[in-house]
């Protein structure tokens, strides 16, 4: 019996899947390739980045919930997983003393919690929740109001700007409505402070990522007028375009917010265009030290060139980019942009691993503002291999690219 089934099988299958080609999505191919390896679940607060990997990976396991087409089965191994990576936080999360000298980045984690509490209404996500709160009352602000990033005295960075805005709003959101609309301008004010101190108007609009209104941080050197670092690094820019979004999606479009959305969707803009403006034009992509494009030393990155992709791809489909007055470029320029940003990622940052799963290549490392911030400093880091915050950026743009074709 057991013979005779397998023979009438085996020829049937290969041909099967001859006429059937593989039309999975590149999202999900990578999602299932970063499950494969298990990646983001084992939390290491030593390994610097690996609360944000987190937060960035909750959010593009959210996103193809919410916007994929999937089978029962696939969404239950998605929903299992979100769940595995939060569980795996949970325990990294839960003491307000050392959530308080940890980087920003822990508050990333907290905008998806929140999201999934509204959910489920799961005690154990509110509780981190609630000590993720109780760490944002006790943070070290700048005079103008800003958070600083970490340890550094007076230093506020661009990274920051994904995690803390979202969070501090969607917090208030939920929890506390009677101060929301505070909450929601502390929030837009993380994002016009960087704009005051960091522009860089020989780039037409880009971002140095960071800055330090004393000018008294010793790794600087005291060397710029406003006190901002010195290079504009991509993946920092990346951050600035991502929390832009996220802080968009949790202030409600209402009356009352119209002058805080319209002030966020100009920053964004206009941080958009200058993105826009900066991609490389022979290859599609985006330079790590973005102010130096094509010197000796700088290379093509690919965590940002994801996470500007995904951003100008999100950023057409709800209609920021290419709709309003002034805005230097039409919605279809930036479509052009996100598609060329988008071959060169599948084409240069994307492996096929031979086990059948997805790499991902060019991505480089941390970039610690503790740094001299020169031009040497950022094309020395090392490349990572497979780090999540280059994988999980392209998830997003392909998830996008699905989205568009519709
Ligand atoms: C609540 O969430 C945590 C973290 O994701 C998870 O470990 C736990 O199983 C969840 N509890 C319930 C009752 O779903
Ligand atoms: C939180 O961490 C601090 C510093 O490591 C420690 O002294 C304290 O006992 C911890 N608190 C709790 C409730 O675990
Ligand atoms: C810099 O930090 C110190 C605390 O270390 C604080 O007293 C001071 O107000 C800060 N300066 C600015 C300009 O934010
Ligand atoms: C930095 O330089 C400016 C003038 O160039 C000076 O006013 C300021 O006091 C200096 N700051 C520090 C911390 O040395
Ligand atoms: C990743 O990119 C680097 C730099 O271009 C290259 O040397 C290396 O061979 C690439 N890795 C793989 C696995 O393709
Ligand atoms: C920052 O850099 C300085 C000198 O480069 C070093 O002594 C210090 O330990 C670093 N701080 C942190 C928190 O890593």
């Amino acid at each position: 019996m057991r013979i005779s089934t397998l023979l009438f099988l085996i020829p049937l299958r290969p041909a099967a899947a001859a006429v059937r080609p593989d039309t999975t999505p590149l999202a999900l191919k990578m999602l299932d390739s970063i499950i494969a390896r298990e990646q983001g679940v084992v939390v290491d607060p030593s390994v610097k980045t690996s609360v944000i990997e987190g937060g960035l990976l909750l959010l593009g396991i959210s996103e193809v919930l919410e916007n994929m087409p999937l089978t029962q089965e696939l969404d239950e191994k998605y929903e299992s997983y979100l769940d595995l990576v939060m569980s795996g936080l949970v325990p990294v999360l839960q003491n307000v003393t050392v959530d308080v000298r940890s980087p920003l980045d822990e508050f990333s984690v907290g905008t998806q919690f929140i999201k999934q509490y509204q959910k489920t209404g799961n005690l154990t996500l509110l509780s981190t929740i609630q000590t993720l709160h109780q760490t944002d009352l006790l943070r070290n602000r700048q005079s103008d109001g800003s958070y600083w990033y970490y340890v550094y005295p007076n230093v506020t960075t661009q990274d920051g700007l994904f995690s803390i805005p979202s969070f501090h709003s969607a917090y208030a959101h939920e929890f506390d409505p009677n101060n929301a609309l505070t909450a929601y301008q502390t929030s837009a004010l993380q994002f016009s402070n960087i704009i005051d101190r960091c522009l860089s108007h020989s780039t037409g609009g880009l971002l140095y990522h960071g800055y330090d209104p004393t000018r008294s941080f010793p790794n600087w050197g005291n060397l710029t007028s406003r006190g901002h670092s010195q290079s504009i690094w991509a993946r920092a820019v990346g951050w600035t375009c991502m929390g832009l979004l996220t802080t968009l999606d949790v202030i409600p479009d209402v009356p009352a917010t119209a002058a805080i959305r319209k002030e966020l969707r100009g920053i964004f803009v206009q941080l958009m265009s200058a993105v826009a403006r900066a991609q490389d034009g022979a290859s599609g992509a985006w330079w790590q030290v973005m102010n130096f494009p094509g010197r000796q030393g700088n290379f093509l990155e690919s965590s940002a060139t994801g996470l500007f992709a995904y951003a100008l791809l999100r950023g057409l489909r709800l209609g920021y980019l290419g709709t309003e007055d002034g805005d230097k470029f039409s919605a279809r320029q930036y479509r052009r942009s996100a598609d060329r940003a988008y071959d060169w990622l599948v084409n240069k940052a994307l492996l096929e691993l031979g086990d059948g799963t997805l790499g991902y290549n060019l991505t480089v490392d941390v970039c610690s503002i503790n740094s001299t911030t020169a031009f040497d400093f950022y094309v020395a880091q090392p490349l990572k291999p497979q780090s999540l915050l280059g994988e999980v950026g392209f998830l997003l743009t392909d998830l996008e690219m699905q989205l568009a074709k519709k």
